[in-house]
């Protein structure tokens, strides 16, 4: 299977990797500008993470990122300020990639989830919004300067 792209809500899409399998196993490559839209910058996972806890509840001004599950499973909330979904992560070669403002929320992960997040910048405090109000302040701009 080549790697590809399937939208779901405005800002937001379904993305998938070839699985490299043989009679020793699995392995999935993700490489910048080919399996990915940006370069990689940064990558971060999240695991051990608490029962019942609710990560994210944040976006972004301006990051593309790309989150899976490489092992477990989790739920992620996406909110464009229009539309919401909730999306299943439960593959290593399935993910989520958020490339406009979106207000993103992670959460029922399984005991064993191992959430891995790839973007294209480093890790910059002020690129985040992590009031609802003006998340949804900010797409209204938006959409107001692209007429
Ligand atoms: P946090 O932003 O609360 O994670 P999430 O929104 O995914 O639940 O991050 C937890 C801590 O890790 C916080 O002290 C900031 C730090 N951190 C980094 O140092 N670099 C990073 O790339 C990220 C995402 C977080």
């Amino acid at each position: 299977m080549e790697s590809g792209v399937q939208k779901m809500i405005c800002g937001a899409s379904e993305v998938f990797f070839p699985i490299h399998g043989d009679e020793r196993g699995k392995l999935v490559a993700i490489e910048e500008n080919r399996d990915l839209e940006f370069d990689i910058k940064r990558i971060y996972y999240i695991y051990d993470t608490c029962p019942d806890v609710v990560r994210g509840k944040h976006a972004h001004i301006d990051l593309h990122q790309v989150m899976l599950c490489v092992c477990g499973s989790c739920e992620v909330l996406l909110d464009n300020g229009q539309e919401r979904e909730v999306v299943t992560l439960s593959a290593p070669n399935r993910g989520v990639y958020i490339h406009s403002p979106i207000w993103r929320e992670m959460l029922h992960f399984s005991k064993d989830c191992v959430l891995l997040v790839m973007t294209n910048k480093f890790y910059d405090r002020l690129d985040y919004i992590f009031d609802y109000d003006e998340f949804l302040r900010m797409v209204k701009e938006r959409v107001e300067e692209k007429g």
